[in-house]
């Protein structure tokens, strides 16, 4: 962490071996403020050491011998089938890591044949993103890897529905509607060169909500926040499949898949908004248990390596997001560096399943799992 933050990497060392060294590595190649802005968690941090804690507590019950042949990481969601049970999160503003910013991140999922989730607020426009993608994905002469779009509501309708638009005319394949952080305490000041691309044009928001900043209750910001009814809109609007994000309790996963949602995202948006949520592993089964099936659940939340992404599908869900890892990924070596980050993960993934004696996603079920403590 400096306020001379090293270039990024050209090669990958050696020594960098798990998302963890990344981690390690990526403060000395971003600013301190950048650091401090992509790594926090909201109010004391409980919920964001929750979702790593949960875990730790869990292990496995492994199947002893199984016959591994055929064995496969590929997901089906939508129609589309991904490599494996991994997507790059939506991340905000991902120049503050790197000047190629989104376009490294696109990149590099499109080498590894991962689904790329583009937030509202890219640092570089929806449409670059997806030309990039596509151009890179002729260039390796292979298939484009799933694109999806992330929607946060804006105050006016009218341009919630032309970010829609746009992204349906730029090829993206899904939009996820994230809910949950609509109000989200935020001091961070972006430096120059640096801002919300696709809302160039639109009005700014009226209010932001800064810590010992104004009363909220009363002002547009709490005013325009998205209410059920904004999911009923959206289902009319686009044909494309919705995912709703944010989603940490069964009743209102039942509620949103009755308005339409296609999948829902269990999430507590890495433990940066409401402190005191508990674990997406913790309320995976919950969502699970209250949807019975009917829609697939991704999940995000401190997932960081092979075994983690093991543990969320035995416990309903049928794929997982990868969120500050991208950050610090492409902190410390661009697009190479988050490439090498999905393919270590995708190995851990491989190597974690095969010791459990589950060939495919499908055999990863919950007996598979025990407490460790
Ligand atoms: C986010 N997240 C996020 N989510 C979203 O829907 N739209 C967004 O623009 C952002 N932006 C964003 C910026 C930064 C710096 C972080 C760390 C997170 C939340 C993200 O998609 C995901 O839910 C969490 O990051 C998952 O937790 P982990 O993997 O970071 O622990």
């Amino acid at each position: 962490m400096s306020d001379t933050p090293l270039p990024a990497l050209t090669q990958i060392p050696p020594d960098l071996r798990s998302l963890a060294d990344y981690e390690r590595r990526a403060p000395a190649h971003l600013t301190a403020e950048a650091w401090h802005h992509i790594e926090e968690g909201s109010g004391t941090g409980q919920t964001l050491r929750a979702n790593r804690e949960a875990f730790a507590r869990r292990g496995f019950h492994p199947r002893a011998m199984a016959d591994l042949c055929g064995g496969s990481t590929a997901t089906d969601l939508f129609g589309r089938i991904h490599a494996a049970p991994l997507m790059l999160a939506p991340i905000a503003y991902q120049r503050l890591a790197h000047p190629d910013g989104e376009l490294a991140s696109v990149r590099a999922a499109t080498a590894l044949d991962t689904g790329t989730i583009v937030s509202t607020l890219s640092s570089v426009t929806l449409e670059d993103i997806a030309e990039a993608a596509r151009a890179f994905a002729r260039e390796l002469g292979k298939p484009t890897a799933p694109l999806w779009f992330q929607l946060y509501l804006q105050p006016d309708r009218e341009h919630s529905l032309a970010l829609v638009r746009r992204a349906e005319a730029a090829g993206y394949e899904a939009i996820v509607l994230t809910i949950d952080a609509a109000i989200k305490l935020s001091g961070m000041t972006l430096p120059p060169g640096v801002g919300a691309a696709n809302l160039a044009g639109m009005p700014l928001p009226r209010q932001t909500a800064t810590p010992g900043g104004r009363i909220l209750f009363g002002t547009p910001l709490a005013d325009t926040a998205p209410r059920w009814e904004d999911l009923a809109w959206l289902r009319e609007a686009t044909v494309l499949p919705i995912l709703v994000k944010g989603m940490v309790l069964g009743e209102d996963a039942v509620r949103a898949v009755d308005l339409g949602a296609d999948a829902l995202i269990v999430s507590n948006h890495g433990g940066r908004v409401l402190d005191g949520l508990p674990s997406v592993l913790d309320v995976i089964e919950e969502v699970a248990e209250a949807t019975g099936g009917k829609v697939p659940l991704l999940a995000d939340g401190g997932f960081r390596s092979g075994t983690d992404v093991v543990k969320a599908l035995a416990l309903g869900a049928s794929s997982v997001l990868i969120g500050r890892p991208q950050m610090h990924a492409l902190a410390v070596a661009g697009m190479p560096g988050v490439a090498h980050a999905i393919h270590l993960l995708r190995t851990e993934l491989e190597a974690a399943m095969a010791q459990l004696g589950c060939p495919t996603p499908a055999d990863i079920i919950r007996a598979r799992l025990t407490h460790l403590y």
